[in-house]
């Protein structure tokens, strides 16, 4: 079997990107993770890439604009030759141009059940709004935030008691485990380049 070649993008410690890195070790996954790329070039996930003997690209993006940055990732993307985009945890938000370009070939995971709390602080607004369940959703990237398709969700209870950190924590072991087989069975269906 002939593996897609996947970039990861991270600006953070990338325990979904080391999911998604581990998971591609089995011989049946139909991805590999080519390279890994940040924003951020202290990025925690930057090293535990490198130790796992994968290609990483950094550069910060302070001082250029939206677009310009985005070219170069781009660039990096073009020049290892990857057929899918998987963000987990890029903190940056994206140009059209790049979006346009991995159009239904770029993934994110975002902690929250999709449509429910695009954005930030996911787990303190589902708290504070009294849910029973919080979760995770692996979606298409559009140029709208968090609003493409939803191709895959994990449900969590909220517990009596939980904080914004111990149901992160809950919602994070099913990203691990949702993320790299949303992926795999997508790249299983749409193929390769
Ligand atoms: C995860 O909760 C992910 O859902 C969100 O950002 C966090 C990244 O964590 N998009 P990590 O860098 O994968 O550990």
């Amino acid at each position: 079997m002939v593996k897609a070649r996947v970039a990861v993008l991270v600006s953070g410690r990338g325990s979904n990107m080391a999911a998604l890195i581990d998971a591609a070790g089995s011989h049946d996954c139909p991805y590999r993770v080519a390279l890994v790329a940040s924003n951020n070039p202290e990025a925690p996930g930057l090293e535990i890439a490198r130790q796992a003997g994968i290609a990483t690209f950094a550069h910060s993006h302070k001082g250029l604009g939206r677009e310009q940055f985005d070219l170069l990732i781009d660039d990096a993307l073009r020049a290892a030759g990857i057929e899918y985009v998987a963000l987990a945890g890029y903190m940056r938000i994206l140009s059209d141009p790049f979006v346009t370009r991995w159009a239904g070939r770029m993934v994110n995971i975002h902690p929250s059940l999709l449509p429910a709390y695009k954005g930030l602080d996911t787990h303190a607004r589902a708290i504070a709004a009294g849910d029973a369940e919080a979760g995770c959703s692996v979606h298409l990237v559009t140029p709208t935030l968090d609003d493409g398709e939803v191709i895959a969700q994990a449900r969590v209870p909220i517990l009596p008691g939980d904080t914004p950190q111990s149901l992160a924590a809950r919602v994070l072991e099913q990203e691990h485990r949702l993320y790299p087989e949303a992926l795999a069975r997508y790249i299983r269906t749409h193929g390769g380049r």
